[in-house]
């Protein structure tokens, strides 16, 4: 045999990748709980767990239910939750005027896990899907079937006042109205509630992967059915300026958090906020990131919690301070061993 071919290379990257512990010492992204916010479905009574069929793993509870969920969250090392009611039909309505209810379910069920875990941190939407018949996030014009802006952002202000006062730590509006930071800023800190934190839904885009989450708060047809189209509030899908701009307006009206939704198809949106603003940044993998995976893997297509952390890994890669993730209570599991 003559002499082994060898190429003369200057840099062999290689030598870093040559086992476990020498690529642990070169990890670049890391996700642990603390990072990590879990969506919580709430329903009204004290009901078994209902499963959400388009999204394996995933409940609604009653408040007690609830209470004893956010607890385990905690023990596993996740201090936040994010909490969505899944409203009877009976209390939706055209203006969805439940929202102004000072006992709703929402409220109630901040209130309770408050009292029960004063420790969690919770962030809880605001807008009006959960309440409208029509699942549109505002008030929806007769005559132009519009959702109008302003008459939506003086409600939005209001139920921030009525979460802040129940207690919760960040107001999240989800809506995507124009102004709707700075008048909520304004309304909270015009009540005294100078601690109570916002959470922008900056770059919320008009997207397909939010169809099991509708199902899940029973606000449209049912898993597969078209979405409904919100794209005359939220991003277009393929507008990259436009996001940009969104969380730039969102950080001058007073945002403490900046977000970005869906997660997984817009790392690049991700990027390009965490280098433009100072802001904490999070991301929301929503309901059809996490319904694909799910889907895939039941299939055997595949691996569920190989595929599961590197979709959460190449988020905050992207540049996610926090995620909100229906995996988080899965994924901390994993990651303490328990
Ligand atoms: C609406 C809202 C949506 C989600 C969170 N808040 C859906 C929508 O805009 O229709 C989606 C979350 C998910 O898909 O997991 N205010």
């Amino acid at each position: 045999m003559g002499k082994q071919f060898q190429l003369d290379l200057p840099r062999r990257p290689r030598r870093l990748r040559r086992n476990k512990q020498i690529r642990g010492l070169c990890t670049e992204t890391e996700l642990s709980p603390q990072h990590l916010i879990q969506p919580l479905f709430v329903v009204d009574g004290e009901v078994e767990d209902v499963a959400v069929e388009s999204m394996p793993g995933v409940v609604r509870q009653g408040i007690s239910r609830c209470c004893e969920t956010a607890r385990g969250l905690i023990d596993l090392g996740i201090c936040s939750v994010a909490l969505f009611p899944s409203l009877d039909q009976s209390l939706k309505a055209d203006n969805g005027r439940e929202a102004l209810n000072p006992e709703s379910l929402v409220l109630r069920t901040v209130r309770a896990l408050k009292k029960a875990l004063p420790e969690l941190v919770i962030f809880a939407d605001i807008a009006l899907d959960p309440y409208t018949t029509h699942g549109h996030d505002g008030l929806v014009d007769r005559v132009s079937g519009q959702v109008v802006n302003d008459a939506t952002v003086e409600i939005l202000a209001e139920m921030a006042i009525l979460h802040a006062e129940a207690g919760v730590d960040f107001v999240a509006p989800s809506d995507m109205m124009d102004g709707r930071i700075g008048a909520i800023r304004e309304a909270l800190d015009g009540h005294g509630f100078t601690e109570t934190g916002i959470l922008a839904y900056s770059a919320k885009f008009a997207s397909a992967f939010y169809g099991p989450f509708r199902d899940a708060v029973g606000s449209a047809k049912g898993a597969g059915a078209p979405p409904l189209d919100k794209g005359a509030y939220q991003l277009a899908p393929g507008n990259r300026r436009e996001a940009l701009m969104e969380a730039a307006l969102d950080e001058a009206e007073g945002a403490d958090i900046l977000m970005v939704k869906p997660a997984g198809a817009y790392l690049d949106i991700i990027r390009e906020i965490r280098d433009t603003s100072l802001l904490p940044l999070a991301a929301y993998q929503v309901s059809g990131e996490y319904a694909q995976i799910h889907a895939a893997a039941q299939l055997g297509w595949l691996d569920l919690r190989a595929a599961r952390d590197e979709s959460l890994l190449a988020i905050r890669r992207a540049g996610a301070d926090m995620i909100l993730s229906y995996f988080a209570e899965a994924y901390a599991r994993d990651y303490s061993g328990i």
